[in-house]
């Protein structure tokens, strides 16, 4: 049995109880289950299969800002992902994943110059281009290293998706990509630069997206504008049609993946071009719970809380999205209801990771389960109130691994400097 079960009472990771975890590791910690991922690659690989003849697979490539541990990318790229990057830091954990600087793709609106050079020299397969500067600044620097770049544009669609607004990205207002009336004069332009060479479009529209629907018609302005680029005699042999998969939080509706295949089959591939795909939190979201202990239960004349060893500095998405995560004790899962706030110790009411919740009646020291973690988890985690960072632990085939051991206080506090005037 594997992914996150209950076995003899107590909740597990991939046949390991939590409570081995926890006493071996401490907590709070994130635990990843391999086999959860693998699922999910396959679930996403697989109706890509049943849509697209053998030679015309697109590239999965993983967004590693949803879960960028080396042990999970290496894990990934073991199952036949490639990687999608934002950062000078993404491409060295990348690399050290194993992964071939060919099978990277970097996006994102603010590129640096260390950024674009390490890019460059590494030889990853393309920039996905988000305004007119970015282009010549990729330019300029291609020449003085003597490396010409593949770019291809990122179209803003103008269309709405995104569970929530601060994920919502492809709205005219948005700050990504290009918009419809301006991409076909950047592609224009690049075609007329010395340093880099246009090869396609990419399109990302946001993450948790549940309008589904949104897909197919951000899908649709792609054909109109790969014909105006090619009649303006430019080839187009890419397109990267970005992530956005959503999964279940609480009780949501899932994307039928095979649907979202036909798209793909019906509106992309009759435009004969590489087909390139950008799944974050689809393939690891799932895949992690933060386990933490009950520091607390205190109990006041309006509400009961859990004061839990996990904060938001931990997983911030609860009180920056508004984010539903559920929650569950790792042993006493039958106990009668009652009702709690589950909080933090962090000095902000907004840490809370839920109000007013009916959950299996608790007591000071059980373990308990923040789910559906693996996704924008620890990747977003900081040191906030001089907090170190939680251990991470990837379970694989019944056997816990640490892939990255619990930061110390003094770690942190090593980085600060006091300066010579004071006294
Ligand atoms: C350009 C780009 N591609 C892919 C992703 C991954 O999105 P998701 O994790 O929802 O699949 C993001 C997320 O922000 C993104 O900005």
């Amino acid at each position: 049995m594997t992914g996150f079960k209950e076995i003899n009472g107590v909740l597990n990771a991939d046949n390991v109880p939590l409570t081995d975890i926890a006493k071996e590791y401490g907590t709070p910690t994130y635990v990843y289950s391999a086999d959860v991922m693998k699922e999910q690659y396959e679930a996403l690989a697989g109706a890509m299969k049943r849509a697209l003849p053998a030679d015309r697979q697109p590239l999965l490539c993983y967004a590693c800002k949803a879960n960028s541990n080396v042990a999970v990318l290496s894990y990934l790229r073991s199952l036949g992902c490639s990687l999608e990057i934002v950062s000078e830091g993404e491409l060295k954990r990348g690399l050290k994943a194993g992964f071939k600087a060919n099978q990277i793709v970097s996006t994102g609106v603010g590129k640096t110059r260390s950024e674009i050079i390490s890019c460059l020299e590494a030889g990853i397969h393309q920039f996905n281009v988000e305004s007119f500067p970015e282009l010549k600044h990729i330019n300029q620097i291609a020449g003085e290293i003597g490396i010409k770049a593949t770019v291809v544009f990122r179209l803003n669609p103008n269309v709405s998706g995104g569970g929530h607004h601060k994920i919502s990205t492809g709205r005219k207002r948005d700050k990504f990509g290009i918009s419809e009336e301006s991409i076909c004069d950047a592609y224009q332009l690049a075609s007329e630069m010395e340093h880099v060479e246009p090869v396609g479009l990419s399109v990302h529209i946001g993450s948790q997206v549940f309008t589904v629907e949104s897909f197919k018609t951000a899908f649709e302005k792609l054909p109109g504008i790969v014909e105006k680029i090619r009649e303006n005699g430019h080839s187009v042999t890419r397109l990267d049609i970005g992530g956005g998969f959503p999964i279940i939080y609480k009780d949501e509706k899932l994307l039928d993946l095979d649907r979202y295949a036909e798209w793909v089959r019906d509106i992309i591939m009759p435009l004969d071009t590489e087909i390139i795909m950008e799944p974050g939190r689809y393939l690891v979201g799932n895949a992690g719970v933060l386990l933490s202990e009950v520091l607390y239960v205190k109990e006041t004349h309006d509400q009961d809380f859990l004061v839990i060893d996990a904060a938001m500095n931990d997983l911030i998405r609860p009180t920056l999205y508004e984010a539903y995560h559920g929650i569950e004790p790792v042993e006493n899962r039958d106990a009668p209801h009652h009702n709690y706030d589950v909080v933090g110790p962090i000095c902000e009411s907004g840490d809370t990771f839920t109000q007013g919740r009916d959950l299996p009646k608790m007591n000071q020291g059980d373990l308990v389960v923040v789910q559906s973690a693996g996704a924008y988890g620890f990747c977003m985690a900081s040191n906030y109130n001089t907090r170190a960072m939680p251990a991470e632990i990837l379970v694989y085939d019944g056997q816990a691994h640490e892939v990255r051991a619990r930061e110390s206080v003094e770690e942190i506090i090593d980085l600060d400097k006091i300066p010579d005037f004071i006294k």
